[in-house]
């Protein structure tokens, strides 16, 4: 299956290589997906049980009522769609409501933020400061998820446990032979900056060591663990002992305003391929 958004850093166009490096599959006990964004390796694989979280809370309200009630997402979305049909500059009608209720955690914030997210300028979702979204509406026609999709991603999602939350909040609930996967916002590369607008508090440079020794305590309970990352020296250093796989893909370059080649790292703590 196929994420219902595209998302900053989403590893769609490399869940091939992704794929390849996947622990032993008759080892795994749980899933675990810390830095959920737009879930392109749950929604690829099919783990018995995932534990799905991410710190940002509007993407998070946004699967948990896709799991609920994925029919009354697709009318409420409809909805806003005709009204956009017939003046576009109502995208920045929902734009505002969105941000006038951000600390809202309801079914119609939900639908703003599938709204704006298909809506919006290149389909990203960006925050300013005040932690208020501020994208432009998109040049293209949006293409909103139908109500047979939403209703497989409903069914795909049943079971899992969803959550608003840092990634080391889950250190606790994971046991022995759990699989988790750590792929955190990127950090800056030769000059450039990869994008890092998800909260507004952005993802400092020490939060990449503090992945790293969160991926060691996991290593030490005898999780099976894989990290994607920019390939900087920090990075390699930060995971010096593990097993290192390069690979090259172009991604948006936000200061550069283009997309560009770049390498990027699969980090395991088992043996891949
Ligand atoms: C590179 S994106 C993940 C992309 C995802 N793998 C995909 O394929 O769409 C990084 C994610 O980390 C989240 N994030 C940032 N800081 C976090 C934190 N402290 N704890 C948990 N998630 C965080 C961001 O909201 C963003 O969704």
């Amino acid at each position: 299956m196929k994420p219902f958004l595209r998302w900053a850093g989403g590893k769609q166009n490399l869940i091939k290589d992704l794929l390849k490096y996947l622990p032993p599959e008759d080892e795994v006990n749980r899933y675990f997906e810390p830095f959920l964004g737009a879930g392109s390796l749950f929604f690829a694989t099919n783990y018995n049980k995932c534990f799905l979280s991410d710190i940002n809370k509007d993407l998070m309200n946004c699967y948990r009522f896709i799991k609920t009630d994925p029919n009354l997402i697709s009318e409420n979305l409809e909805i806003h769609y005709t009204k956009f049909q017939k003046n576009e500059q109502y995208y920045y009608e929902v734009r505002d409501q969105f941000n006038e209720y951000l600390e809202e955690k309801s079914l119609k914030q939900a639908v703003r933020f599938l709204f704006l997210i298909h809506t919006s300028f290149n389909g990203i979702y960006r925050v300013n400061l005040n932690g208020k979204y501020n994208v432009p509406i998109g040049k293209r026609k949006p293409a909103l998820p139908s109500k047979d999709f939403l209703n497989q991603i409903s069914i795909k999602l049943k079971g899992n446990f969803l959550a608003t939350r840092s990634f080391s909040a889950i250190l606790k609930m994971t046991l022995k032979n759990d699989f988790i996967y750590l792929d955190p916002p990127y950090p800056p590369i030769n000059g450039t900056s990869f994008f890092q607008h998800y909260t507004k508090d952005k993802f400092p440079q020490k939060d990449q060591a503090r992945v790293a020794k969160f991926a060691n305590k996991l290593d030490q309970k005898g999780c099976f663990v894989m990290v994607s990352n920019a390939n900087t020296d920090m990075i390699q250093e930060l995971y010096s002992n593990w097993n290192k796989y390069e690979l090259e893909t172009t991604r948006y370059i936000s200061c550069k305003k283009k997309r560009m080649k770049v390498n990027e790292l699969i980090i395991t703590n088992y043996k891949g391929d």
